[in-house]
């Protein structure tokens, strides 16, 4: 932590960001699962002011909403019809002067555009500025291509002397790649003055911040340069392809972060990541993978490939594998995938199993369950050692209101089973396959709910006569081989038999019939 907390972190976020061509606020423009805003506020606060200042103008309400979420105790500033980031600051001090009385000591002013700044280099600039007891200390940049920022023109003893805008600067200045990066230290009686002095004779008829530097030093104040070695730091995102290298470096950066915590990421380029994910040292991210919405991974699990978790829990050991989960939890050494849709509200116990082309949503299902094909589990509770047959749906839905599911334990819920809510299928008890459950099963019974098979003889050679299906039936009939040989065989007078409803004296075809 620096020694000397500044009084306050001003962070402009009043512009309208017009190169972004957006109808969202260009500081709301989200990053790894934050704003570009809170972004800059949860820097802003890192540095450990006294106050974190936001100026606001262009969309006011969305912007202070989020400002507000992202720092609840932000002073909110908000911008006049005057423009430019002078102007901003001008603003800001009005407002901090509203509830803190006069600026004094130091004052930051950032920009909310700059999402990669980090706290350690605003507490770093602070530190220079007090060392080299400065009136103005700028973060500056060398970069390859500077177009588009402010050039810090620097005097024969290698003093910054002012910094003048790209839009005013001449091809000469233009050639200079030492660049203002938005970040500045300012002693905050020498600002107050400097900003009552600067006019709007410029290319964009704005009160450009930047002119008090030339303003400090033409009254012989110290105006100190600190380039920052990591210049992706400093790079403002102005538009969307801006956006996308500073997305694309903020995930390298925590990836790797990961990685040295002890994180297998498989393909990092395929691979996101939101800041506040948790992950434990022996995880492994497959390839294409996003984790958003401060998803926890814990060790030993893998996630992937092709997966999205959005506020989810993964714990030790658990897979998950070609899903898409929002707000779920998946149970230590449980299995989820390929192709699973984890919806809010499930949790997945301990050595459970959600299968292949199975949806969830609110389903609380206990240790060692599985439903492993092709179902729909909603607003439902399943027990332990619970097998949820192929094609099976909680019916939760009357087409007004939704009701609850309740499976108990050690339960074989057969084959497409449709379990019409509210109903509750007892510890221990089968349900028939095709059945549709609609009253409750005790403990231990078995619910059958189908209509009894018909078999019609001759069928298909009398109705279908000279199909492929016709003819192969009266090849199996002269082999003598049908399949049915209990004396109907061969019949071609339209017979019906039937057989007994599975469950009652057979098991055939009753639950189980995947597992
Ligand atoms: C600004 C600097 C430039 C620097 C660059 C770094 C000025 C005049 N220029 O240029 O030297 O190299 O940042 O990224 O300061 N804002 C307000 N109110 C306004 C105008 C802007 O709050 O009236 C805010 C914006 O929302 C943004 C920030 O200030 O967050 C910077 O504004 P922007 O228009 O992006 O300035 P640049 O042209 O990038
Ligand atoms: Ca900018």
């Amino acid at each position: 932590m620096s020694s000397t907390r500044p009084s306050a972190v001003v962070v402009l976020a009043a512009g309208e960001g017009t190169r972004m061509r957006s109808a969202t606020p260009k500081v709301l423009h989200p990053l790894a699962g934050r704003t570009l805003l809170g972004h800059a506020l949860a820097t802003a606060r890192g540095a450990h002011p006294e106050r974190v200042v936001v100026v606001v103008r262009h969309a006011r309400e969305q912007v202070v909403e989020a400002a507000r979420a992202a720092d609840p105790d932000v002073v909110v500033a908000d911008q006049d019809d005057v423009p430019g980031t002078g102007r901003a600051v001008v603003c800001a001090l009005d407002a901090l002067r509203a509830v803190a009385g006069e600026p004094s000591g130091v004052v930051v002013v950032t920009c909310g555009d700059t999402p990669l700044l980090g706290a350690a280099t605003l507490e770093g600039l602070v530190d220079e500025h007090v060392r080299t007891g400065s009136a103005v200390t700028l973060l500056t940049a060398v970069l390859p291509d500077a177009t588009g920022y402010g050039r810090v023109l620097r005097g024969a003893d290698g003093g910054v002397e002012r910094v003048v805008e790209h839009k005013d600067a001449t091809d000469d200045e233009r050639a200079v790649r030492e660049v203002n990066s938005g970040v500045y230290a300012f002693d905050a009686a020498v600002l107050v003055d400097a900003l009552g002095r600067v006019g709007r004779d410029n290319a964009q008829g704005e009160v450009y911040l930047t002119d008090v530097v030339g303003i400090a030093r033409a009254d012989g104040r110290a105006v100190a340069g600190l380039p920052v070695d990591d210049v992706a730091q400093t790079e403002g995102v102005n538009d969307r392809v801006q956006l996308a290298r500073a997305g694309a470096e903020l995930n390298r950066r925590l990836l790797e972060g990961w990685m040295r915590a002890g994180v297998t990421v498989v393909d990092p380029a395929s691979t996101w990541v939101d800041v506040d994910v948790e992950l434990a040292p022996d995880v492994r991210l497959e390839p294409e993978v996003q984790l958003r919405g401060g998803t926890r991974v814990e060790t030993g699990a893998v996630v992937g490939p092709s997966t999205t978790l959005d506020r989810c829990v993964v714990r030790a050991g658990a897979t998950v594998v070609r899903t898409h989960g929002t707000g779920a939890e998946v149970g230590e050494g449980a299995s989820v995938g390929p192709f699973s849709y984890l919806r809010p509200g499930t949790r997945l116990g301990a050595d459970g199993k959600i299968g292949a082309y199975v949806e969830t949503k609110d389903a609380v299902i206990g240790a060692g369950s599985k439903v492993p094909h092709l179902s729909y589990v909603g607003d439902a509770e399943i027990g332990v050692g619970t097998n949820v047959g192929a094609a099976t749906v909680t019916v939760n839905y009357d087409g007004v209101r939704k009701h609850r599911t309740r499976i108990g334990d050690h339960v074989r819920i057969g084959s497409d089973t449709m379990l019409v809510a509210p109903v509750a299928v007892g510890d221990g008890a089968y349900t028939a396959a095709g059945s549709v459950i609609d009253a409750d099963v005790p403990p231990g019974a078995i619910g059958v709910a189908r209509a009894r098979q018909r078999v019609v003889e001759g069928w298909v050679e009398r109705r279908r006569a000279g199909s492929p299906s016709a003819l192969a039936a009266a090849r199996a009939r002269t082999a003598g081989d049908a399949p049915d040989d209990d004396g109907a065989a061969g019949s071609t007078d339209g017979t019906e038999t039937t057989r007994p409803p599975a469950g009652r004296d057979d098991t055939h075809g009753t639950p189980g019939a995947h597992s």
